[in-house]
């Protein structure tokens, strides 16, 4: 059998665990928002119209910080439109995805939800077709106790307390031609670098993102991340990163490395930062927001006709069905946002509900988990206290996509009490035995081993068998003289929790 040894230095600390990066994102898309949290009409909904039923699987799920509300929709979004009495909200087109936005769902009933779930708001404001005064306004309305036109507003619409948003996004994606209001480098750092320093005039704890590249595919990448934080260096703590990966052309080996290109992603951006804070002589070290990752079939998307001429309510779009396959990959995006974390700081799963979701809804009907949602329920909950790097000794494989990969990925995190290891094995045929030297953690017994495996590895949930997937005890993990052994299935992504 093919083996690997790690080993764990208790030493090796990338950074302390913030939950942050446990993020995900909530977008008027799709079926996300309606049809998805939202649902008035279901047995589950409460006075809000919100379903119990999906809140109970965002909590399991263990997602923190929630990206609101846009997404490619927030560059047409009139924040205006969505406070107040709902029979008075305007009805409008929301451009970016070719459907009718009823405002039904807004600000004030977000955050009521955001409650819910025990979660955190990161709030996008509209750079595409609105600006600074704009942003200036939503800002007093959310955050500014009482005494303001703006902000008794909010409290005449039912919201006392101010919302108390920390972390804001200044636009999205303003990189991408399909982005309503697409703008250059050079005047997107402009006007971002005009609306931070505004924001921050009225409050400057505010943590502020500022857009990279949509993909580090983008013919700018790299050139787009320098000249934004030229502009905007000193007025801004995040540079946001989005990547989302796919099987592409049966070329399974590659796409189980898909978290190479993400390790390359985030080391250009941190050079990129890096090089920019250095020539302006700055202390400062920008931090990454990776606010959208996900697995996502997006050529599948282009080439069908669900974003039509039409306009609809809540229509069915980017609702992936993912399989084991695709589970193994985020699980392993994540591990490498994990050893990562000294840089990136706060992350979103892109997205929650029904839109490329580890959570999929029925009107009327049931809410089920999706393959993806083990590996990041499962990471959520177990790691705890600081991010170690382990060293990883086995053989690589080659892919026609990223060149030599390891077979085997794995990060760890350390609490008082208690020790975490998340692992894959990307080989399509062979288990590998992995010797874990965590001698050195004190570990006294395995208190949890799971796995997500599954002898066909295109296996999914789906509304007609919704448990078809799930997670299994990973058999025979022993712990012996502080020595773990597990043998990890082909195409699995695995989890074992220690007492220390
Ligand atoms: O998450 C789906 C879309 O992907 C978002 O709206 C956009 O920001 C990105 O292109």
């Amino acid at each position: 059998m093919t083996k690997a040894v790690i080993a764990i230095d208790r030493n090796s600390v990338v950074a302390p665990i913030n939950r942050r990066i446990f993020g995900s994102f909530v977008e008027h898309l799709g079926r996300c928002v309606y049809d998805g949290i939202y649902e008035p009409t279901h047995a589950t909904a409460d006075e809000d119209g919100f379903r119990g039923d999906v809140v109970e699987l965002v909590k399991e799920l263990g997602t923190s910080t929630i990206r609101y509300p846009g997404g490619n929709f927030v560059s047409g979004f009139r924040w205006e439109d969505s406070v107040g009495p709902r029979e008075n909200r305007p009805v409008r087109r929301d451009l970016a995805w070719h459907a009718i936005e009823t405002n039904q769902v807004g600000m004030d009933e977000f955050s009521r939800w955001l409650k819910l779930t025990d979660s955190e708001l990161m709030l996008a404001v509209n750079l595409g077709t609105r600006g600074i005064e704009a942003a200036l306004d939503l800002l007093e309305y959310t955050n500014h106790p009482s005494g303001t036109t703006l902000s008794d507003q909010r409290i005449k619409n039912g919201t006392e307390e101010p919302h108390n948003v920390r972390i804001w996004c200044l636009g999205n994606e303003m990189d991408g031609p399909w982005q309503t209001g697409y703008m250059s480098a050079d005047d997107y750092g402009k006007i971002a670098a005009r609306t931070a320093q505004a924001m921050k005039a009225a409050d400057k704890d505010l943590e502020l993102v500022v857009c990279g590249s949509s993909g580090s595919s983008m013919p700018t990448f790299g050139d787009w991340e320098r000249t934004v934080l030229e502009h905007t260096y000193e007025h801004v703590d995040y540079i946001s990163c989005h990547a989302y990966y796919q099987e592409r052309d049966g070329d399974l080996d590659s796409y189980l490395a898909s978290s190479l290109d993400m390790q390359y992603f985030i080391e250009t951006v941190v050079a990129t930062a890096d090089h920019v804070g250095n020539k302006l002589r700055s202390d400062k070290k920008i931090k990454l927001s990776f606010d959208e990752w996900n697995i996502w079939y997006l050529d599948e998307h282009r080439e069908s006709d669900e974003v039509n001429d039409e306009w609809h309510e809540a229509p069915r779009q980017l609702e992936d069905v993912y399989s084991v396959a695709d589970a193994v990959v985020l699980g392993n995006l994540l591990i490498t946002l994990l050893k990562n974390h000294d840089r990136v700081a706060s992350a979103s799963l892109a997205q929650l509900v029904n839109v490329i979701a580890p959570i999929m809804t029925e009107p009327g009907g049931a809410a089920w988990r999706q393959t993806t949602f083990f590996p990041f329920s499962v990471t959520s909950r177990l790691a705890r206290g600081e991010i170690l790097n382990p060293r990883i000794t086995v053989d690589s494989y080659h892919t026609a996509a990223h060149g030599d990969a390891p077979l085997v990925d794995a990060v760890a995190t350390v609490d008082e009490d208690a020790a975490a290891v998340f692992l894959v094995n990307r080989s399509t045929t062979k288990s590998i035995e992995v010797s874990i030297d965590a001698a050195g953690l004190g570990a006294t017994a395995i208190t949890e081993a799971a796995t997500l495996h599954d002898a066909d590895a295109y296996a999914k949930n789906t509304l007609e068998d919704q448990e078809r997937v799930g997670l299994k005890v990973l058999e025979g993990a022993v712990l012996n003289d502080g020595v773990l052994t597990v043998v990890l299935p082909p195409v699995s992504w695995s989890a074992v929790a220690l007492a220390l």
